[in-house]
Order: structure tokens, then sequence, then C-alpha cells
């Protein structure tokens, strides 16, 4: 049977992730987490000091664009790849509360996004793959079979990204982490260059009130339906 690509979008903490690694799993395809590369991209600048709360020196970054290395490795452990930037494992780094404050601004530069798309196009060429962000069905892949776009209420989301970070150990404030989902999807959606919106293709899939079996369920067989077609 011929594979496809499942481009997954939508606001921040809906559970892209979650369904996008089932669907994976289920397949046996590919999994590509892109918004790790755009937080592994930031973690970058903030190292070297081109964004903090007081400035952001895109030139700085844009010149310096071809010294970061962005590759995942596949962790049989946790079933999943990890994000490494030049040869570090970052992917612990990437999820905190700090990298999330400043990935939007990054995301919106053109030359990093133009970078991480023509990386995420190649990673996708030969199709067998799942991949979750902004702006996958509607300029990474816009010829996905299945493209399917993720919302749920700011409060929900918020709750679960909460829920995630003190899970981890992460010391943090429910109304701080709102503030930054919304934040977040005030810049995601407003950008320039490829802002985050539904392709007009797109299955819109709300799962506020939803349980992951569920989700998984319907999803699972509705991919399961293109692909049989193909
Ligand atoms: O999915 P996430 O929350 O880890 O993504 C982090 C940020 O990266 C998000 O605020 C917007 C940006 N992003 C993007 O602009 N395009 C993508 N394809 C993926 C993420």
């Amino acid at each position: 049977m011929g594979k496809i690509t499942i481009a997954i979008d939508g606001y921040s903490s809906t559970g892209k992730s979650t369904i996008a690694k089932q669907l994976a799993r289920a397949l046996g395809y590919v999994y590509v987490d892109t918004g790790a590369m755009y937080r592994a991209v930031t973690l970058f600048a903030m190292r070297k000091g081109f964004i903090d709360e007081n400035h952001k020196d895109v030139e700085a970054l844009v010149n310096t664009l071809d010294k970061i290395e962005l590759t995942f490795h596949y962790n049989e452990e946790l079933e999943f790849s990890e994000m490494y930037l030049n040869g570090e494992n970052v992917e612990k780094e990437i999820r905190t509360m700090e990298v999330s404050q400043f990935v939007s601004p990054v995301a919106e530069i053109e030359a990093v996004r133009n970078k991480l798309v023509a990386m995420q196009q190649e990673m996708g060429r030969k199709k067998g793959i799942v991949m979750d962000g902004r702006d996958i069905g509607t300029v990474v892949f816009p010829d996905a079979e299945v493209k399917i776009f993720m919302s749920a209420s700011p409060e929900k989301r918020a709750y679960r990204r909460y829920k995630e970070l003190l899970d981890k150990g992460e010391e943090v404030d429910y109304d701080e982490v709102l503030k930054n989902v919304q934040q977040r999807d005030a810049i995601d959606s407003d950008r320039e260059f490829s802002p985050l919106r539904k392709a007009e293709d797109a299955i819109e899939f709300d799962n506020s009130d939803m349980g992951l079996e569920e989700q998984f369920e319907r999803m699972y067989n509705f991919a399961l339906r293109v692909i049989g077609k193909q």
C-alpha cells in the first residue's frame, strides 16, 4: 500500500504531538516535531545572546544560521526522536518556559523559516511521515493526503501545558502559562511569513472535550481510509 504524508497543524498545546506520535507508531511512519526545530534555533539564539527580554538581533542570528546543525536521533527507550543542536541533546532544555517565551519571535523570522521548511521538506520526500507544526499543511506539504487542524480552548490548553510542566518538576504559575499560550497564539497567527491558519482542505478537530483514545481512534480510522484509496 502506498505511503502518505500526514500534516498536523494547530494552536500550541492542542495535543498535536501526542496524536502525531500515536499515528506514526500505529502506521510505522516517521514522526517529526517541527516545533522542536524552532525551539532549538531559539535556544541557540538565547545562548549566543541574540535574543532576551530587551532585544532581538535578527541580523546576527540570520548571519549564523549556517552554524546551526539540527538532527533528530531516535531514543529506543522513549520511542521517539530527540532533538540535537550541534550534536548536543537539547530535548529537555527546549521545553522550558524560558524557551517558550522566545520561540514565537524567533519563528517569525523569514530566513529561519526558509531554512527549517527546506529541511522538513527533505525529511518528507519519501512520504510515510507524520509532521506536526503550524504551517505543515499550508506551506511545508501543501499536497499532504491527510491534513488535520487541531484546536481547543486556550484555558484547556494552558491547563494541559501547566500540568506537563509541573510533572517535569518546573515551578510554574497557571496564569503565566495561560498568558504565554495566548501570546504565542497571537504572534503565530499574525506573523507575516506563513502564519498559522487552517488549510482549506484540512479537517478541523476540536478536542476540548475529547479523550485521547477517542481522538486517536477517529484519526487513525480516517488515515486508514485515505491510505486505502492510494
Ligand atoms: O509546537 P510547539 O509549541 O513546540 O512550537 C513552538 C513554537 O514554534 C510555536 O510557538 C510556533 C513555532 N512553530 C512554527 O512557527 N512553525 C512550526 N511548523 C512549528 C512551530
